[in-house]
């Protein structure tokens, strides 16, 4: 049971301060997160990526397929950005659980419902960190006979890949850190801010 709850939360243009109180002991901390990517930023990042897909797709169908949870936010603002015939279907995976760590093994809780054969697959990731889960869709696309398949992520951190990996559409490349916001979470939170924000987890009151 989680016994700290969000008191406030201070936004300022660099940081977003949350103060925790814990019910029993009315102990407080506090966990900064430190600005990475500005909203203004995201949005022109995926104003760009949209047109790119747009022109790459002209007026072909297009199966949108987001990765759940870390990239409904930026599928549901590319997406309509995009003037292309669409469906969207979402897969649910997981590699990570409650850690900052992924744990190296890529799970499939949730396929897709929509069929894809013959189908061109748009794969939308907020981060391709190891490449383990792009790895994983590619395979499970092509068992699919889906006739071709491209990824695009919102974040991309290179010098963590321990496979490697093709990211058709990137909105920034990242160093090695922990990040939160725009639908990256650290234990579920933090996926409603609307910018990208480093997080140490030594100091989150989580
Ligand atoms: P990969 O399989 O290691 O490439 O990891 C992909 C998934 O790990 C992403 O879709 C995220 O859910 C999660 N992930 C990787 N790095 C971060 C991070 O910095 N913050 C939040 N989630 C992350």
């Amino acid at each position: 049971m989680k016994l700290k709850m969000a008191l406030t939360a201070v936004l300022t243009d660099a940081t977003v301060q949350i103060h925790f109180k814990d019910r029993c002991s009315n102990y407080v901390t506090t966990t900064t997160l430190e600005i990475v990517i500005s909203e203004s930023q995201i949005q022109e990042a995926v104003a760009r990526l949209a047109q790119l897909i747009q022109t790459d797709y002209k007026d072909q169908p297009l199966l949108v397929v987001g990765v759940l949870h870390g990239s409904f936010v930026f599928l549901s603002d590319l997406i309509r950005q995009m003037q292309l015939p669409i469906q969207v279907d979402f897969v649910r995976l997981s590699s990570y659980d409650e850690a900052t760590e992924t744990s190296g093994v890529v799970r499939l809780h949730h396929g897709v419902r929509t069929p894809v054969e013959g189908k061109n697959i748009l794969v939308v990731e907020d981060i391709v960190d190891t490449g383990l889960t792009a790895k994983f869709l590619r395979e499970y696309f092509e068992d699919l006979d889906a006739a071709t398949f491209r990824i695009c992520a919102l974040l991309d951190k290179p010098v963590r890949r321990r496979t490697p990996v093709t990211v058709d559409y990137v909105g920034f490349e990242v160093p090695d850190q922990f990040l939160v916001g725009y639908g990256l979470d650290y234990n579920q939170r933090y996926r409603e801010l609307r910018a990208v924000y480093s997080l140490d987890p030594q100091t989150d009151g989580s």
